[in-house]
Order: structure tokens, then sequence, then C-alpha cells
């Protein structure tokens, strides 16, 4: 090889490499703190992460174990307080303000405008993600939480001939599934778990006016009613049909014993929906899910958003940024919000996708929705973080999941319990 040849070998070389590195390098990270972390969630997020590492960045996944999510919370706020953020955290609701209010988000204005989210978002949902009229936050769905689901043939198997729609029914069901050997409510006996049942008998026995009395409002009267006192004794009703094997379990644990056949019934939101799909279980077929009994015509919902952070002076690069623009940009895109969906249980959060790609459950929910809306009885649910503060919310976990595990614990008192822990921690 001759002195040309050789430089032209060196030079190519040089302008080869960089290229070949770069093809294999990210374009920017994106550090995601969640807890999504049952089979069928861990795989709607996976959707999320193809998306974005098709996009050529890095996708850091940061899972949390723990329904509910309050284990994800106090690792976040542990890394918030020692000047370590993730680039994005799952946060819902009136949270997103207080985490504001302490000046460690940043906004996706840029990405909000260039993509129409103003037009793209029911407003309600759109003021939500605002801190100060900044988008902060993304949303990626709807989940309704009032539902019972159902495995039919172990019904039939009982001799329950329909799905309950009453609370009567609800016990007869029960008594039924128990009497044949069954365990009647799959259900996993954690704070949270136990504030869903709650929050359901509140919808069912108060109605959607006193549900807001109650669990948006913290209105006294309401909380100390003798309405409150039924939801109550009606609670301790239900203990008597949940899973005696059930103390302190996942909440996709138990739903495994009714898609197994074990047990007959589970009261949960739609995110258990995952775990049907992931299963290869068919809704309408396999399973069937109503609205739980005497919340006919109510809908409560939370939305998972995932919130933007400041980064780290460490972290804070050109493509680190790029990287979190791109995870908000393709959450609200059809391709991602179909396929996420459809596997996560919840149905869309941006308006007027085709809602026959999806199953008969979600078809029922978006249905629901819109009639609840109409209706004014649409209403953000309390245990999943929609309807006030974590502090508030922790209380009335405290007051329930006490009333749950002292079996002697008077209804009557519950109410006033809950209002006096409510005020506490609302000071
Ligand atoms: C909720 C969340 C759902 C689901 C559920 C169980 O807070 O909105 O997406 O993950 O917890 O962990």
């Amino acid at each position: 090889m001759n002195a040309i040849n050789r430089l032209a070998t060196v030079i190519s070389l040089a302008t080869l490499f960089p290229l070949v590195v770069h093809a294999a390098e990210s374009k920017g990270t994106v550090e995601v703190v969640h807890w999504w972390t049952s089979g069928g969630e861990a795989k709607s997020v996976n959707v999320l992460k193809q998306i974005v590492e098709k996009d050529g960045f890095t996708w850091q996944d940061s899972a949390v174990a723990g329904g509910g999510g309050a284990a994800a919370m106090t690792v976040l706020k542990t890394r918030a307080i020692s000047g370590n953020p993730p680039s994005a955290a799952q946060i819902k609701g009136p949270d997103i303000q207080e985490w504001g209010k302490l000046d460690l988000l940043t906004n996706v204005d840029d990405v909000a405008k260039a993509n129409k989210w103003d037009s793209l978002l029911p407003q309600t949902v759109a003021d939500i993600m605002k801190y100060d009229g900044h988008y902060v936050a993304v949303p990626v769905n709807i989940h309704r939480i009032n539902w019972l689901w159902i495995n039919p043939v172990v019904l039939k198997k009982a001799g329950v001939a329909k799905a309950p729609t009453t609370l009567e029914e609800l016990y007869a069901a029960g008594d039924k599934l128990k009497a044949a050997g069954f365990v009647a409510i799959a259900h996993g006996g954690q704070p949270w778990q136990d504030t869903t049942v709650f929050e359901d008998l509140v919808l069912s026995i108060m109605g959607a006016d006193g549900y807001k009395k109650a669990l948006i409002d913290n209105d006294e009267e309401a909380l100390t009613s003798s309405k409150m006192t039924e939801v109550f004794a009606a609670l301790r009703k239900l203990q008597s049909y949940m899973d005696p094997d059930g103390t302190g379990q996942d909440w996709n644990i138990e739903a495994a014993k009714v898609i197994s056949g074990k047990a007959g019934m589970q009261i949960m939101g739609d995110w258990v929906k995952s775990e049907w799909t992931a299963a290869g279980k068919n809704a309408g077929t396999d399973y069937e899910c109503v609205p739980f009994p005497g919340s006919q015509g109510i809908y409560t919902y939370t939305i998972d958003s995932l919130v933007m952070f400041k980064l780290s002076k460490k972290n804070d690069t050109p493509g680190n940024n790029a990287a979190r623009d791109d995870l908000a940009k393709v959450a609200l895109e059809p391709e991602f919000q179909y396929v996420f969906n459809q596997n996560k249980g919840s149905i869309p959060v941006i308006k007027g996708l085709d809602m026959s790609k999806f199953d008969s459950c979600a078809q029922a929910s978006a249905k629901d929705f819109a009639e609840a809306e109409k209706a004014g009885t649409l209403e953000p649910s309390m245990a999943f973080n929609m309807s006030t503060s974590q502090a508030v919310q922790g209380a009335i976990f405290d007051v329930v999941s006490n009333f749950m595990s002292d079996k002697k614990a008077d209804p009557s008192k519950a109410g006033k319990q809950m209002y006096t822990a409510i005020k506490a921690a609302a000071q």
C-alpha cells in the first residue's frame, strides 16, 4: 500500500468509525418512574418504551412495585429531595399542583403546541395536566374504577344465574359461591384495595351527590351521616366474602385466582383487564365486566399521567431533553393510544379514536363515560388520587384499613373518625 492509499484508508476509517458509533449510540435518555409492574401492565408500558427506542432514545425504566403507587411516591420524594429526579414520573390529579408548587417541574408547552394538545384533550383533562397555565404532564389513559369483574363459568357452577346488579344480589352471589367452595371475592387486603371497595360502596349507597359531598368536598354532614354508617356496615358484610388468604396480597395475584377459576369475582379498576388480556382471555366470553352493583350510571375515573421533572445539572443535556419531549409527543399519538390502552385495560384519553377496535368492556367504558359526563355523574376517584391531596387520601386509607382489620370496630363511629382524620391531614 502506497502512502496515498494508506492515507485514504485512514481517512475513510476515521469518517466511518464515528458513523458506526453514532448508529449504535442513543440520542438521549428518558428515565421514567412508574408502578406498572404486574405482567399485563409491564407489557403495556413496554409499548411506550419500544416507541421511544424506535425514535433513537434510551428508555431507563425505574419501576417501583406496589399497586396504587404509594411505594413509587415514597421513592420519588426521596429522589426529588436529594436532587436526583427522573425525567418523568407517574403522578396524578391534584398532586401535580403540589409538585408544581415545589418548583421541581418543567413544561412541555412546545410539544403541546406543535401537536395541538389543547384540541386533542378534553378540557378537564388538559386543566389537570397544567400548572400555572403550562403543560407539565402528559396523560396516557382513562381508567374506570367502579367495576365488578366476573368469571361466568365459576358463577354458573355455583348456581348464580346472572351478574349481580344490586348489593343484595352481590351478597346472594357471594353466599352461593362460598357454599360451592369458591373464593367469592378475590381481594388483596392492602389499604388501597380496601379503599377501592369502600369508595364503590359510597357510590352505591350514597349516590353521585353523596360521593361528591363525602369524598370530594369532605363535608362533615355527609361523612357522619347514617348513610355513611350503612356504607361501613356493607363493607363489613362484603369482607365476609373476601379471600381468606388475601391479607397483604397484590391485586394481580388475586386477579389470577379469578382467571384460573378459583374465585368468582373481583372489585377492581379496569387495569385488571391487563391481566386477563395477558392470559389470552377475552372480554364478554371468558370474563364479564359490570358496573359495581348499585353504582350504574356513575363513572369514577383516574387518569394516569407522566409528569416532567427539571433535570439535575448532570443530566440536563440537549439529548435528554429531546428524549423527554419525544416521550411526551408519542404518548398522545393514536398509534400509542390504541396499543397501550388495549393492553392496559383503559380507554384512550384523546378525543375521536375509533372504539370499534377495542373489546366490549372498553366500549362499555367509553359509552358510560360519555353518558356520565352528560348526566353530571362523572366523578374523580378518591382512592386513585384524583379528588384529594395525598395527605387527605392517606388519612382516608388509614381509617378504612383500620376498620377492616378491627372486626369489632363500630360502623356508626367510622365516619366521624374519617372526618376528624381528614381535618387533621388537610391542615
Ligand atoms: C393506579 C393506576 C393504574 C394501576 C393501578 C394498580 O393508581 O392508575 O394504572 O397501575 O394503580 O397499580
